[in-house]
């Protein structure tokens, strides 16, 4: 039974060292290292949505939670990295959060014309994109301006131009329960993907982030549960 335990307790371990590196404070050192954030699971992840959206011709992908401070821009700025791994995918990451912006806190971009700037007619399309050379990533941060929504026919021209520039655009959206401008770039997108956070988003919640996404017909892409947890189960403990 010992031998189990320390299996266990040995992968548990692994696991929390491997999540460390992908997210927590993490950005800091994302910054000296761009290679570490890029993890397994992200993988894994960049491998699902690339079987689900080459095929399909699917280019623009919403990520949004339940609530705030699940996990939307930790895994869309994962993701979008996953996926910019090769260096020929062009791949834009959009912060569509307006209300609660933090991508200049994780990477390396000027606080520059943005999205907020875009929806107030005050910088065209070309001017809100930034490049991040080192991560082989584009990025349209949120902006200068204090607007918190874009009008919903200019998300469209935005996307409508992005898509024919980028393999990928993905976005960071926010909170479907929280605000309703989520649903309607939702409705406006490819797919997309809700992140919700193990052991804390309630079930109602979860439902009824994907009743207001069905409600304006977005296709959902999927689930990524975040920050979920490997415990030694208790009745192996308590036999030690
Ligand atoms: N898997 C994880 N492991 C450890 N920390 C995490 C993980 N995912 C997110 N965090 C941390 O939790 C906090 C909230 O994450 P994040 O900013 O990505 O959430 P959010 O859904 O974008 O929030 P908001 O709705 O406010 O925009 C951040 O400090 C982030 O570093
Ligand atoms: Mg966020």
């Amino acid at each position: 039974m010992s031998k189990i335990y320390e299996a266990l307790k040995k992968a548990e371990e692994e696991r929390e060292r491997g999540r460390a590196r992908t997210v927590g404070p993490a950005t800091s050192s994302a910054l000296t290292d761009p290679g570490a954030v890029i993890q397994e699971d992200y993988q894994r992840l960049r491998a699902s949505v690339l079987s689900m959206t080459v095929p399909a011709g699917l280019h623009t992908i919403l990520l949004v939670s339940a609530q705030h401070g699940e996990g939307t821009t930790t895994v869309a700025l994962g993701l979008a990295m996953a996926l910019a791994r090769e260096r020929e995918t062009r791949v834009l990451l959009m912060e569509a959060n307006l209300r609660s912006p933090s991508l200049k806190t994780l990477l390396p971009v000027p606080t520059s014309f943005g999205l907020s700037d875009y929806a107030l007619g005050r910088a065209a399309p070309e001017a809100i994109v930034t490049r991040v050379d080192e991560w082989n990533l584009s990025v349209i941060p949120a902006g200068t301006q204090p607007a918190t929504t874009v009008a919903v026919e200019a998300i469209e021209a935005l996307l409508a131009r992005l898509q024919t520039q980028f393999d990928f655009v993905v976005i960071d959206g926010p909170p479907v329960n929280v605000y309703a401008d989520a649903a309607v770039i939702g409705s406006k997108v490819d797919g997309v993907i809700l992140v919700f956070e193990a052991d804390r988003t309630p079930v109602t919640d979860a439902e009824s982030a994907k009743r207001q996404l069905d409600r304006v017909g977005a296709r959902i892409l999927g689930v990524v549960l975040n920050r979920q947890r490997s415990y030694i189960p208790a009745f192996l403990e308590n036999l030690l």
